[in-house]
C-alpha cells in the first residue's frame, strides 16, 4: 500500500546514475547552482523542514546559522550512522536511493558555502556504503556532484557515532567521544585549531538532506501541502517487533499511529493486544490509549513523547516489561562512554536494579534506585545519550506499575526472551529485519 504523496523512497532502488536523471533528478542541483546562496536559504526555511535524526530541529535555521557566522571556513556533515534500536530509514534511503541524498548534500554544502562536505556511515553498512561508494563515483565521472568535495567517512559500530560531537569526532580520526563542548557543532565545528574561527558545521540526518532536491525543485509551497503546519512533508517510519508486517513505510506526517500499526505493520500478532510502542529508546512509552495521535512532532510532543528518528517498537501484551526496561537501560549504559557520572552511575544504577528485579531478589524499594538513577541526567552530562534513559525508563516504571510491582521477590518466571531490535537488515519482500548481533538479550 502507497500513498500518492509521498515521493522520498522509491519501490525499486534506483540502480544507476542515468535512471536517476532520466526520472528528473540532478536538476535540483543545476537549479541551486544558479540561485543566491540566501534564496536556496530562504526557501528551505519557507519549506518548514525539520531535522529527521531525532530532534525535529528547524533544517534552515540551523543552515542560516552556519551561513551567516563570520567564520571563513564551514562544513556539512550528513550523519548516516543510524544507531538507533527500531529505526532503518536511512539505511533504506541509502540503498535505494543514494543520489537523491548526495545531491541533498551538495546543494547544503553549497548553500552554506561549505569548504567540504563528510558523509559518516558505519564500516559494517556494508550495502549503503557500496551504493553511496558506486553512487559517488558515477556523479563524479557525470559531473553532477556539484562544486563542494564530498568525503565518504567509515566509523564504527558505536550508538555514540551518531551523537553529533562524536561524529566530528571520528570524523576528525578519533574515537566517538562526545567532546567536552558547551555549544552544538552549528556552533563550534570541525578541525578547530583556534578559538577564535570556530568553523561551524552543519550537521544534517540523511533523510533530512533526502528531502533538500525535492523542496528546491518543487518549492515550499508544495512541500506544505504535504503533512502537517509544524511538521511538513513525509516521514519515514519504521515498525518493528510484536506486528504482522514489520516494515519501513513513508506516510505524510499527520497520519495516525493507528494507521501506522494496523493499516500498515498489520496490527498485533493473532490473538494479542498492543501494550506499548517506544520511538527508539529516546523517548517516553506511548500506550494503546493514544493510537489516534497523528505522527508529527508537535502531536507526539503534547501526549510526553517524541517522534525520534520515526523508528516504532511495537510491544503487545505478551512482553514484560520490566525486561524492556532493562534491555534498554543495558542498552544505554553498554553503548555510553563512562565519561560522565550520569551515565557511569545514574544509568549503571537503574540497569542493576532493574536486574534484581529480573531475577526476583529484591523488593519494591528498588524501584526508587531505578529512578533515582535515571534521574542523575541531565546532571553534568556532556550528551543527550542519559537523557534518553531519563525519559524512556521512568515511564515504563510509571506506565506498568503492576507489572513492576508483580515482579517483587519473585522475579521474571515465564516471561518471553527479548531481543533489542538493532536492525542490520530488511527483507522487503518477506518484511522482515534482521538484527544486529547484539550483547543484549536479556
Ligand atoms: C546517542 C545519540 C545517538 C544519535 N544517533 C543519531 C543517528 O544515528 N543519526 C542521526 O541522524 N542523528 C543521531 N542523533 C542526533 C544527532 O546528534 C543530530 O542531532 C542529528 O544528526 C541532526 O540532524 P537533523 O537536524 O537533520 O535531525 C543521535 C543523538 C544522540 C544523543
Ligand atoms: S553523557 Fe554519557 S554518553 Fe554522553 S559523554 Fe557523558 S558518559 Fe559519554
Amino acid at each position: 500500500m502507497r500513498t500518492p504523496q509521498v515521493f522520498l523512497l522509491p519501490d525499486k532502488p534506483v540502480e544507476s546514475l542515468d535512471a536517476y536523471i532520466a526520472g528528473g533528478g540532478g536538476e535540483a542541483l543545476k537549479q541551486a547552482l544558479t540561485m543566491p546562496r540566501e534564496q536556496i536559504i530562504a526557501e528551505v526555511k519557507k519549506s518548514g523542514l525539520r531535522g529527521r535524526g531525532g530532534a525535529g530541529f528547524p533544517t534552515g535555521l540551523k543552515w542560516a546559522g552556519v551561513a551567516h557566522d563570520p567564520c571563513p571556513t564551514k562544513y556539512l556533515v550528513c550523519n548516516g550512522s543510524e544507531g538507533e534500536p527500531g529505526s532503518f530509514k536511512d539505511h533504506m534511503l541509502m540503498r535505494k536511493n543514494p543520489y537523491q541524498l548526495l545531491e541533498g548534500i551538495a546543494i547544503g554544502a553549497y548553500a552554506i558555502q561549505a569548504k567540504k562536505a563528510f558523509l559518516g556511515i558505519k564500516a559494517s553498512s556494508q550495502k549503503e556504503v557500496r551504493a553511496v561508494r558506486r553512487a559517488i563515483a558515477e556523479m563524479l565521472e557525470g559531473n553532477v556532484l556539484g562544486p563542494t568535495p564530498i568525503e565518504l567517512v567509515l566509523g564504527p559500530e558505536d550508538y555514540l557515532f551518531g551523537e553529533e560531537k562524536a561524529l566530528l569526532e571520528v570524523i576528525e580520526g578519533r574515537d566517538p567521544m562526545p567532546r567536552e563542548a558547551d555549544n552544538p557543532p552549528y556552533v563550534d565545528g570541525l578541525f578547530v585549531t583556534d578559538p577564535t574561527e570556530p568553523n561551524p558545521t552543519v550537521v544534517n540526518n540523511v533523510e533530512t538532506l533526502s528531502n533538500i532536491p525535492h523542496i528546491v525543485q518543487r518549492g515550499a509551497g508544495w512541500f506544505r501541502t504535504i503533512g502537517t503546519p509544524d511538521s511538513p512533508g513525509t516521514m519515514i517510519f519504521t515498525v518493528c517487533e510484536d506486528v504482522r508486517r514489520p516494515g519501513v513505510y513513508e506516510l505524510p506526517m499527520g497520519t495516525s499511529l493507528r494507521t501506522l500499526v494496523y493499516d500498515y505493520a498489520g496490527g498485533p500478532p493473532a490473538g494479542q493486544q498492543f501494550k506499548g510502542f517506544l520511538s527508539g529508546v529516546a523517548n517516553r512509552v506511548v500506550l494503546p490509549s493514544r493510537l489516534d495521535t497523528p505522527l508529527n512532532f508537535n502531536s507526539l510532543h503534547a501526549i510526553g513523547s517524541g517522534l525520534g528518528s520515526g523508528g516504532f517498537i511495537a510491544y503487545d501484551n505478551t512482553a514484560c516489561m520490566v525486561r524492556v526496561a532493562h534491555m534498554f537501560a543495558t542498552f544505554l549504559w553498554l553503548e555510553s562512554c563512562n565519561q560522565c557520572s550520569s551515565c557511569k552511575v545514574g544509568t549503571n544504577q537503574s540497569m542493576t536494579y532493574l536486574e534484581k528485579l529480573m531475577e526476583g531478589r529484591r523488593d519494591g524499594t528498588d524501584i526508587d534506585f531505578v529512578i533515582e538513577g535515571a534521574m542523575m541526567a541531565p546532571h553534568g552530562n556532556r550528551c543527550y545519550l542519559p537523557v534518553e534513559h531519563s525519559l524512556s525508563c521512568p515511564s515504563i516504571v510509571g506506565s506498568f506499575s503492576g507489572e513492576f510491582i508483580a515482579h517483587y521477590g519473585r522475579g521474571c518466571q515465564d516471561c518471553r526472551s527479548l531481543v533489542l531490535p538493532k536492525i542490520h537488515d530488511f527483507d522487503e519482500d518477506k518484511h522482515t529485519f534482521t538484527y544486529s548481533p547484539g550483547r543484549i538479550t536479556p
